[in-house]
């Protein structure tokens, strides 16, 4: 079957990232979506760049109107970002029939139900898993593996430079603006940092989020949004005293009212898993009135991890075309003639940590003899008690 055809709208850390990560697992990810996926056209203004990072594999153009408009590709991934010309080649992309994927959590939150109308009528895609929380699958907990659920509330981490600027201050005693400008050079960071900081980037995370876990539309207007700019080290100091952490969550929670949409510090406990949530991670809790708390944990930002939850993405909308009707995604995920011979090894051919306890006579050279032993076997010791 021939390769589906993707094209790329901006190949910075993401797209980067995900033309990187889709070429060194192509051959694992052909045998899971059946078919092989590839990325035809990548659109981007610094187009020297991008006939860079593609090592001349595909076509490279400076005007996305031209991926999107081509009748060869059937998916068009957009990483441009905001709503400007991201909305109208997202539109048109649509009406040109293809299928959608997108790390463009503004978009979503502020014109998503537009987009998502648009997309029902077409009978195309609209694939966001990237949008939240990077590379942790939380869109498919929420969509998918908790359709039973009745949702109660939803509360997470959802923005990795404020965590990582909260968990620096608190742990190296660095100002704000040192830890920010550190969130940045390490791509963390929103475009323009203020949406991170002054908790816009994770509103909108908790808009989608909201509307996913409740069946609503996306109402990011409606948010309270509140950030960590007015906190200061010694409201980190007290907290810690008071034995909690303060973190920037994104709630989203139903009540006998209405819901629950709001972002700002919170103090948790710190015994608390998500209280030990650290640096950029990422961590989502869900609760569900069958499942109770479910808590999904990793990297919310970054090239690969986005890239991640982007290729999944493109793994579910080429599935559509390659799995029979009944088994949309294969009972093992790879395709049922695309498992491999791999052997499953015996624990005696694996090499991982051991817990020793032995008891041994009280005589010279027993600890050496037994030290010995472990020598001779390529053992190392990491730490002994007597
Ligand atoms: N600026 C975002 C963050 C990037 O810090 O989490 C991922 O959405």
């Amino acid at each position: 079957m021939k390769p589906i055809k993707v094209g790329l709208l901006g190949i910075g850390t993401v797209g980067s990232g995900t033309f990187n990560v889709l070429k060194r697992n192509q051959e694992e990810i052909t045998r899971r979506a059946g078919r092989a996926i590839q990325i035809a056209m990548v659109a981007d203004l610094n187009v020297e760049r991008a006939r860079e990072l593609t090592g001349g594999e595909c076509e490279v153009v400076n005007d996305a109107n031209l991926v999107v408009s081509n009748p060869e590709i059937d998916i068009v991934i957009e990483l441009i970002g905001g709503y400007g010309i991201a909305k109208d080649l997202v539109m048109k992309a649509i009406s040109n029939g293809k299928h959608v994927v997108t790390a463009n959590k503004a978009l979503l939150a502020t014109h998503g139900n537009e987009i998502f109308k648009a997309a029902q009528e077409k009978g195309v895609m609209v694939a966001f898993e990237a949008a939240v929380a990077g590379g942790i699958p939380i869109i498919k907990a929420l969509r998918e593996g908790l359709t039973a659920n009745r949702i109660q509330w939803v509360a997470g981490i959802i923005n990795g430079t404020t965590n990582f600027i909260l968990s620096e201050m608190r742990d190296k005693g660095l100002d704000f603006d040192v830890v920010l400008k550190e969130a940045q050079r390490l791509g963390y960071a929103e475009a323009d940092p203020t949406f991170d900081i002054e908790g816009v980037d994770a509103a909108h995370k908790a808009t989608i989020m909201s509307a996913i876990a409740f069946g609503i539309p996306v109402q990011f207007d409606k948010a309270h949004v509140e950030g960590i700019t007015k906190l200061q080290a010694d409201d980190i100091r007290y907290a810690e005293q008071l034995g909690y952490r303060i973190k920037l969550l994104g709630i989203t929670k139903r009540t006998s009212n209405g819901i629950e949409l709001r972002v700002h510090p919170t103090l948790i406990p710190e015994k608390r898993l998500i209280a030990n949530v650290e640096g950029a991670m990422n961590a989502v809790l869900v609760h569900g009135d069958a499942v109770g708390a479910t808590l999904y944990y990793g990297k919310g930002a970054g090239s690969e991890p986005t890239a991640s939850a982007v290729i999944a993405d493109l793994v579910d909308i080429t599935r559509l075309a390659t799995a029979d009707p009944e088994h949309r995604v294969p009972h093992l995920a790879f395709q049922a003639n695309a498992l491999a011979n791999t052997p499953i090894l015996p624990m005696s051919e694996i090499t991982t940590s051991y817990y020793l306890r032995m008891n041994v006579a009280d005589q010279p050279g027993v600890l050496a003899d037994v030290t010995r032993i472990l020598a001779d076997s390529s053992i190392s010791i990491d730490a002994m008690l007597q």
